[in-house]
């Protein structure tokens, strides 16, 4: 266990929601959780009686085919009028829906009425495009407004949208429409990260190269530079848009209607492709960003996260869109021009909520408090956190350096899976504990037990399971229910495993303990350790390749890989670096191993699998556990002794 953790399980502090906010608390006393113990299915009724309904549901609840649950079936509804029509008819047709911050510099603020003059134009523009209901649409987008616009409008006609994170390599992007069998892409000449220019036109020619089920096109212009145009595959958006027409009536989706794919890694080198349906999700997002967030109407929210992840999904469009929430949306890196960028952005927007990851909150205690205090931080008035556990330090430094001492802090345990939010403290009145994700929403089952499924005494690790349904939960893995059912639902029969180990403490809190399959979690991203490996193996002078997540200051876990280079070939520095920029065109820069060890041979056991516990156990620097079931004990040391020299 890292110290991390060490640190983690030591924490004893406890802070009681703070009066002033508590007072003016959505939810102050806990008859909302008491209300969902007694009465689930009644509780998750009610709770759909904020989304609008085009024709009433007939039963909360389908367990008939269980694990391929169904909720609101009978219902019908559609998404993008839950979050934009539905406000153009109240005041909040001139409030700020979204207000963009580019990074360099530029801004703009679109009103309800005109985020809804938009969807509705390119809702035309995809169906004069060929897309039809049902129809996959790949996004590979920046952080500009159109991305926002394209996934509503995607919603609006019924056609599920495939987002695909713009640090994505061409290839990982291909092998993403490859398996939607995505019609369309949608993307823009490029995004600004950093000061440079992330060329996504150019990677996503390259993913389209040779066969591919994308029909056309869609570029935004936002950087301006020059980009190849395919003739009749290739339009830009600004072209398309300027005689749409301005009214697109919404389809009426079946509450089980597919409503996105979003890849994820996991335990095999395929991502998998999570299935979220309509009227569930969209429940399960409102529901949670009202009670978590404490959501007032003339609150500013920002969610840091990028809509390529679940995250920005869920809580930075759909949860606070369908809530009529103003929504702050920034394009770029948090240092530049200058270390200060997120408080600036606070500063200048008054932003009320911040929800961020643990990674970002350790990189500005790295570059020091001197940053959020050069700006005017007072309109916080809550924080938030999400992706991976929380060190206790580093949620003191966002409660002290961001939050002044009086922010309540949601650390808020989820997953791609799962859609909503699932382990949490509503801030008006569960206290907090730094490192605690607290408790599971109202309406949540959450359990820790032991391989027979035995919930654990209380401070003892166990696996985290979750024993009940819920409305926003993925309905399958897309085109593949074999594997949906394998990978969540056969380990303990009946119940979700989450792939992630915690414990409980004696006041029945949370606290999550990280993955417990071979999923690194690097900086809140996940990353399937095979993946990488295969990627590694693709290069023409490896044989093997093994790759561990190893506990790291900043990022929470790095990438190191060991591998085996084919007979003759000499491991050189050199080949260390191709191989790290390697691996980051394969599958991205988040990718990109932080250390590379060459080694004769990998440790493995009889039935030939790696063992990835030994060698986060000499890339940790610990005492070896134990190795009977190895076939070859001194690779081990042949390890060791290599790592010295490397390391
Ligand atoms: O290990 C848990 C970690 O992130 C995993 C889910 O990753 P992903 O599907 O990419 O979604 C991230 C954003 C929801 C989980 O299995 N994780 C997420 N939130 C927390 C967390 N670990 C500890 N504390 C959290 N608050």
């Amino acid at each position: 266990m890292s110290d991390n953790f060490e640190a983690l399980l030591q924490e004893s502090r406890i802070f009681e929601p703070p009066a002033e906010f508590k007072e003016k608390a959505k939810v102050a006393d806990l008859s909302l959780y008491e209300w969902a113990e007694r009465d689930f299915l009644g509780f998750w009724a009610d709770a759909a009686k904020d989304i609008e309904w085009f024709l009433p549901f007939e039963k909360v609840l389908d367990d008939s085919d269980a694990p391929f649950y169904r909720w609101y079936t009978g219902g019908k509804l559609n998404v993008s009028y839950n979050c934009v029509d539905r406000h153009t008819k109240s005041f909040r047709r001139n409030k700020a829906a979204l207000i963009f911050e580019g990074e360099p510099g530029d801004s703009k603020i679109l009103t309800y009425q005109e985020l809804y003059r938009e969807v509705n134009k390119f809702a035309n523009v995809l169906k004069k495009l060929g897309v039809q209901k049902g129809d996959r649409v790949t996004i590979y987008m920046p952080m500009i407004p159109e991305a926002v616009i394209a996934m509503l409008a995607c919603t609006r006609i019924g056609a599920p949208h495939s987002v695909v994170f713009g640090g994505f390599s061409s290839q990982a992007l291909k092998d993403r429409i490859d398996d939607a069998k995505a019609k369309l892409l949608i993307t823009a000449d490029g995004g600004y990260r950093r000061g440079s220019i992330v060329e996504l036109k150019k990677n996503a020619d390259a993913a389209l190269e040779g066969e591919t089920t994308i029909e056309k096109v869609v570029v935004v212009k936002r950087t301006g530079q020059e980009v190849p145009m395919t003739e009749g595959r290739d339009y830009w958006y600004h072209e398309l848009m300027a005689d749409a027409a301005l009214y697109c009536e919404p389809e009426q989706c079946d509450a089980e209607d597919m409503l996105f794919i979003l890849y994820s890694s996991g335990t095999t080198g395929k991502p998998k492709g999570i299935q979220h349906t309509t009227g569930g999700y969209l429940v399960g997002v409102h529901t949670t960003f009202k009670y978590i967030f404490d959501y007032r109407e003339e609150d500013i929210y920002w969610c840091t996260a990028d809509i390529g992840w679940i995250t920005g999904h869920s809580y930075i469009v759909y949860g606070p869109l369908s809530n009529g929430a103003t929504v702050v949306l920034y394009e770029g890196a948090p240092d530049w021009p200058q270390k200060d960028r997120f408080w600036e952005i606070i500063e200048k927007y008054r932003v009320n909520i911040l929800y961020t990851a643990p990674t970002a909150i350790r990189t500005f205690m790295r570059w020091g408090e001197k940053w959020p205090k050069g700006r005017d931080l007072s309109s916080l008035r809550l924080l938030g956190t999400v992706g991976e556990p929380i060190n206790p330090e580093a949620w003191i430094w966002y409660h002290e350096h961001i939050g002044g001492g009086r922010c309540p802090i949601v650390d808020t345990w989820w997953q791609t899976e799962t859609g909503m939010i699932m382990i949490t403290p509503l801030p008006g009145v569960i206290p907090t504990k730094p490192g605690s994700a607290t408790k599971p929403f109202p309406g949540v089952e959450a359990d820790v037990v032991n391989d027979k499924g035995e919930p654990v005494p209380p401070g003892q690790g166990g696996y985290l399971v979750l024993k009940k349904p819920w409305p926003a939960m993925l309905r399958t893995l897309y085109g593949d229910p074999e594997r949906y059912k394998n990978t969540y639902w056969s380990k303990f029969p009946g119940w979700y495993f989450t792939g992630d180990g915690a414990k409980k403490d004696e006041d029945g809190y949370f606290w999550i303990l990280g993955r417990v399959d071979d999923v690194i979690n690097v900086s809140g991203h996940r990353i399937g350790t095979m993946e990488v490996e295969s990627a590694l193996v693709e290069h023409p002078l490896v044989a093997e390749a093994a790759v561990i997540g190893k506990s790291h200051e900043v990022k929470g876990q790095a990438i190191a890989a060991f591998v085996t280079l084919k007979e003759g070939v000499e491991g050189t520095p050199e080949l260390v670096q191709e191989l790290k920029q390697f691996v980051a065109q394969k599958i991205g820069a988040l990718a990109r191993p932080d250390d590379i060890f060459f080694t004769a041979e990998l440790p493995k056991t009889r039935s030939g699998k790696i063992m990835r516990r030994l060698l986060r156990d000499i890339a940790e620097g610990r005492a070896l556990g134990d190795t009977t079931t190895l076939t070859d004990p001194a690779v081990i040391n042949k390890i060791k002794e290599q790592y010295k020299d490397e390391g």
